[in-house]
């Protein structure tokens, strides 16, 4: 049966995950190998010129990472795609694959704090020019973009403020002008929106979040053509080396096979806490795409299948009053990961987004009280109480 027909979680399920050919065993083994015993040098040559299928070392391929990266390309509706041992080494190689010095990127100002801090600080090193801009507004993107503008970067929705940008229509402005567009869908999963379906160029992932689910391995991906990924693989990624291990790849490839149940359970749950939240007295603003308030509630509507699982609010009070909730949570972990099956809070301004000045922060409305929550899957009314409690210790402490 064509796998790439299946609908989501068969292929969750079945995509690269073969019984293994020679025992027969249900799951196949972890190819657990540093390199490859090959049997003729003509044989390694014709491996290493590409001309021949096979693998060689483990920087250039192993069997259990490309099962995983044929699941992950089936999920996104990809031909290829390249498994990373980070999000990170994902965004930086592919990055640094497309970008040369003379070349301009166009990225959205509130992303996850690192790839700001890569984007702002190390790009321009390499004589790449950087125009940062709230990319919600498709207006700031066509005025943003230049001759020799390579890549209109986005992440929606966006960490920490959930932030939509619409990615048909910055796919539009930026091949109007023949750059590519990139699309972080970490927040969102292949579950929630295909950008290769809409336009996108390249899709980005952490798979340390959802793709894994369960919190135990950092990881990452990049998906798009093959063209793109054969391009992307040789050289960058084999030089630069963020490959990632069949280990973590066999973790991936089982988190994934419950990614859709999983997502369906985040997104209910969501709903839940932002409706509690948006009705506490301690809390300023939810920032979560599912409330009508939110001010792409509609475009989210339209671009998503759901409204996800992670939110942001401001608790009353600024900074102490956030920092004073993340030692009063019992259930839910202070922690600065999300995508998991148990909730994690975090203090964006002094954990994700610490990388960013103050005033950058202030300027796209990261507040010194916003708190970050990844929804997990426990049974919410257990996460609201918790919270309610916490609340409670906040009022306590501030003024
Ligand atoms: C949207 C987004 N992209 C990329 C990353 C980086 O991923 P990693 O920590 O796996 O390098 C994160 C991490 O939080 C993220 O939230």
């Amino acid at each position: 049966m064509e796998k790439r027909r299946l609908s989501f979680n068969a292929k969750a399920i079945h995509a690269g995950s073969e019984p293994c050919p020679t025992t027969g065993a249900h799951v196949a083994p972890v190819y657990r190998t540093s390199t490859f015993v090959i049997d003729n040098v003509e044989r390694a040559i014709r491996i290493g010129y590409g001309e021949e299928e096979g693998y060689s070392y483990g920087r250039f391929g192993n069997p259990t990472v490309d099962a995983l990266q044929e699941k992950i390309a089936s999920l996104e509706n990809a031909e290829a795609a390249l498994a990373t041992a980070s999000g990170m080494a994902a965004i930086s190689t592919a990055l640094m694959a497309e970008l040369q010095a003379g070349d301009h990127i166009v990225t959205g100002d509130i992303i996850y704090g690192c790839t700001y801090g890569f984007v702002r600080d190390l790009l321009p090193q390499y004589g790449i020019e950087v125009t940062m801009v709230d990319t919600t507004d498709p207006k700031n993107i066509e005025e943003a973009i230049k001759p020799n503008t390579k890549i209109v970067y986005i992440e929606t929705p966006s960490n920490p403020v959930l932030g939509i940008t619409d990615i048909e229509k910055s796919a539009e402005l930026a091949h109007a002008n023949g750059a590519k567009l990139f699309v972080d869908n970490t927040w969102a999963t292949p579950y929630l929106q295909n950008p290769l379906n809409i336009g996108a160029d390249v899709v980005l992932h952490s798979a340390t979040k959802y793709l894994n689910g369960h919190g135990d391995i950092v990881g990452g991906a990049i998906v798009g053509s093959k063209e793109l990924m054969d391009k992307i693989k040789a050289p960058y990624l084999e030089f630069f080396g963020g490959i990632m291990s069949p280990m973590d790849a066999a973790e991936v490839s089982k988190g994934i096979k419950t990614l859709g149940v999983r997502m369906e359970k985040h997104c209910q749950n969501a709903k839940k806490i932002a409706e509690f939240l948006e009705g506490h007295h301690m809390v300023e603003r939810v920032l979560y795409p599912g409330v009508e308030t939110h001010p792409q509630h509609e475009l989210a509507k339209k671009q998503m299948k759901d409204f996800g699982g992670m939110m942001s609010f401001d608790v009353k009070g600024g900074a102490k009053a956030g920092k004073a909730l993340m030692n009063s949570v019992e259930l839910v972990s202070l922690a600065t990961s999300l995508g998991c099956v148990d909730s994690l809070i975090q203090h964006s301004p002094s954990m994700s987004h610490a990388t960013m000045s103050k005033e950058e922060r202030e300027r796209v409305g990261i507040t010194e009280g916003q708190v970050r929550l990844s929804v997990g899957i426990e049974e919410p009314e257990n996460v609201i109480a918790d919270l309610k409690q916490a609340l409670e210790q906040v009022e306590k402490v501030i003024d």
